[in-house]
């Protein structure tokens, strides 16, 4: 499991690229969270935008790109969340929640799901999936899940959701890495 940037993860400094840098060779005692950070943005992910419904019908959504497959049978699929966001309460108590797999053309979409708003959904086109958990048009892949469990683990919170429906568009995925939006190029 990638762990996520909650707060936007560090970009490999000005001038050098990614991939050019060690990693530096440190025991815990020594280690900072940037450079913790820093060595967990080597591993690629692709963007997600997980959504749901809080205890008012309101539409929830944040960027996140800790998703991750867990089992194929019985179909289970993970990601976290801060403890400290602001859609917390709605994730623990929401029956259900969507993946919605960005496609290449979402920078902005994924940039403004990373920010606080309260006018997330007012752009853009969705459309209700199970349990009204929020399904955005465009993208890649899309995974619609009962919420199965969910464990606090350290400053985040593991979500385990059980998939019951999928769809999606045939498009390039968005990448990110080393605090960076990419393209894949083959
Ligand atoms: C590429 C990317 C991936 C992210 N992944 C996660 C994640 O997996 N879990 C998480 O809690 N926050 C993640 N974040 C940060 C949230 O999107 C951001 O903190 C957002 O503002 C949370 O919503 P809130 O402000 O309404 O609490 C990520 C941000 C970016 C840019």
């Amino acid at each position: 499991m990638s762990v996520p940037p909650s707060v936007p993860p560090a970009a490999v400094p000005e001038g050098s690229r990614a991939g050019h840098v060690s990693v530096p060779d440190l025991p815990v005692s020594e280690l900072r969270s940037e450079e913790l950070r820093q060595a967990l943005g080597r591993f690629v992910t692709g963007v997600t935008i997980v959504t749901c419904r809080d205890g008012h019908g309101a539409p929830v959504g944040l960027t996140a790109n800790s998703f991750n497959a867990l089992s194929l049978d019985p179909p289970l699929v993970l990601w976290s969340l801060r403890e400290s966001s602001s859609t917390i309460d709605a994730f623990t108590a929401a029956s259900h929640f969507a993946v919605n797999v960005l496609a290449a053309d979402q920078i902005e979409l994924s940039r403004r799901f990373a920010r606080p708003s309260s006018a997330k959904f007012d752009e853009g086109q969705w459309t209700d999936g199970q349990g009204g958990a929020p399904l955005l048009t465009g993208c890649v892949a899309v995974f619609e899940c009962r919420r199965r469990s969910h464990h606090p683990a350290g400053d985040h919170v593991l979500f385990i959701g059980e998939v019951e429906r999928i769809g999606g568009a045939a498009s390039t995925p968005l990448v990110y890495h080393a605090g960076h939006y990419r393209t894949l190029s083959e």
